[in-house]
């Protein structure tokens, strides 16, 4: 075999690579199988082919590549993406990596000028561009999931806020709360959760494209072209900076492994609902699975999953500050470790935020048994000791005499509220009116006693609830502003070679 014949008989791959010029002998298929990132970044080939249009328009558009070139570039790349993503064109095979496959792809479409494409550009941006579009693309996706979820919590707060339950701190009943109050500090989690996200989509929307392999370029483009072509905020400043950074990766990636803790947590309370000990709630059969050994058994294994499934996305943040910790400037092939945990975490985060959707949705909660367990654990206590606090008593020392009040219960096997009138007057004689006090230990007085801002009092949970619809609000109206890149809708009408195909940020 020659050695200038990469596809000699070494050569296990029909496809060529992009480089070999120098080399001497093929590369040892054990290498090339652990090096190649097809078999995982084929996800980008949309996403790349995208970056690759507005490439190939700015350089047309600087005339850094001559019109006839740009004309076949633009058009093979407009054909090749319409059938990616109608599933017509299967990405995979020999190739090291999505970008090889697309060049490969073009210049077999189109010829030689499929060669020109690389102009001014290296895979360090070109991956680096293909990630960041499609991390936007999936924020969306799982912020438009986030409000699903968060509104299946709205509703069901809006039917539950005289519902009154016991709060719990230290794993014990605390104070009485309502059913709307609790899943609404749920809806509040994921209500941020989706602002941290859309963070992650704004960070991703510095554009690398121009950066090349690190030192930008001799040829005359223009980088805020290119970024505006895709709909980015602006280029980077930094061509070193550009291909070395994965801070938007990061972020996306803490802002999904929050989420999934959020949801864990909200798994971990359906579980406990649902199981015979509490009997707050039941689920329907459509989220639940069954025993293979006990008929009788309904287990809440979606929500179980999805506690299970948050250590994973944990797992993938850290995967990826170890893997970029160290790292000198500025591309190294490290970096291909970016992407499976990138699209793992968004995978896990979009498919776990519908679940915990159903599993709201799916709720059937037991008022009856939220009230039972109102009893039997005084846990109006603070309320009385508050009403000694309001009768001038020092805090401090109204905690103790209650703790005096609720022995004398305890010795009489009776809630607060059914004390003997004339045994609380000699144990609290600095409240005269007897009868209104054992009136307000009953939990649903102290649900409503309880008005101060962000409390459970059922007027407060109202107002609480337009708070959160109006924020709802504000993430459906930012998906709704989301438009794709100019670049893709003038791809999408046929426009690509059109005289002005216009700008401007999404
Ligand atoms: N497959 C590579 C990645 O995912 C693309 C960039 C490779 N650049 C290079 N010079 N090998 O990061």
């Amino acid at each position: 075999m020659s050695a200038r014949d990469p596809a000699g008989s070494a050569g296990r791959s029909a496809a060529p690579r992009l480089w070999g010029g120098a080399f001497e002998s093929e590369v040892d298929p054990v290498i090339d199988a652990y090096t190649r990132s097809l078999p995982f970044d084929h996800r980008l080939a949309a996403a790349d082919l995208v970056g690759c249009l507005a490439h190939a328009r700015m350089l047309f558009e600087t005339g850094v590549i001559d019109p006839a070139s740009s004309r076949a570039i633009l058009k093979g790349l407009s054909s090749l993406l319409l059938r990616v993503e109608a599933g017509e064109l299967e990405v995979g095979g020999g190739d090291e990596d999505v970008h090889t496959w697309i060049e490969r792809q073009l210049t077999e479409e189109i010829g030689d000028a499929g060669r020109r494409l690389h102009t001014a550009r290296s895979r360090n941006d070109q991956t680096a561009v293909a990630l960041r579009l499609w991390q936007r693309s999936e924020v969306e996706r799982a912020v438009t999931a986030a409000v699903g979820f968060a509104g299946a919590l709205l509703e069901h707060a809006r039917q539950h806020t005289g519902t009154a339950l016991p709060g719990y701190t230290h794993m014990q009943r605390a104070q009485p709360t309502s059913l709307a109050q609790h899943l609404l500090a749920h809806a509040w989690s994921v209500l941020a959760d989706a602002g941290r996200l859309r963070r992650a989509h704004r960070t991703a929307g510095l554009c690398p494209l121009g950066a090349g392999a690190m030192a930008g370029s001799p040829h005359r483009i223009d980088p805020r072209r290119s970024a505006q072509l895709l709909g980015m905020e602006a280029p980077y400043p930094n061509t070193m900076w550009a291909v070395a950074d994965r801070d938007y990766a990061a972020e996306a990636l803490f802002a999904s492994a929050l989420t999934m803790v959020h949801l864990s947590r909200w798994a971990e309370e359906v579980i406990l609902w649902t199981s015979s000990e509490f009997g707050f709630a039941r689920l329907q059969d459509r989220a639940a699975k069954g025993s293979s050994i006990m008929p009788q058994k309904k287990n809440p294994e979606p929500a179980e999953i999805l506690r299970g499934k948050s250590g994973r996305a944990v797992g993938n943040l850290v995967s990826l500050l170890v893997t970029v910790k160290g790292l000198p400037l500025t591309y190294n092939s490290d970096l291909q470790e970016d992407k499976e945990a990138l699209f793992d975490a968004f995978d896990t985060v979009g498919s776990s935020l519908r679940v915990a959707r159903v599993l709201a949705e799916s709720l059937e909660f037991d008022r009856e048994a939220m009230a039972a367990a109102l009893e039997g654990s005084y846990i109006t206590a603070t309320d009385l000791a508050d009403q000694l606090a309001v009768a001038g008593v020092p805090f401090r020392s109204a905690h103790e005499r209650t703790g005096a009040v609720v022995r004398a219960a305890q010795e009489r096997g009776v809630e607060l509220w059914q004390l003997p009138a004339s045994e609380l007057r000699t144990l609290v004689p600095e409240i005269e009116d007897t009868d209104a006090l054992l009136a307000a230990l009953h939990p649903e007085a102290s649900l409503a006693a309880h008005g101060s801002y962000g409390g459970p009092a059922p007027e407060r949970v109202a107002e609480q609830i337009e708070l959160a619809a109006s924020r709802l609000q504000e993430e459906r109206r930012w998906l709704d502003e989301r438009k794709p890149p100019p670049v893709y809708r003038a791809h999408l009408d046929g426009e690509l070679l059109a005289e002005a195909i216009p700008g401007g940020a999404a």
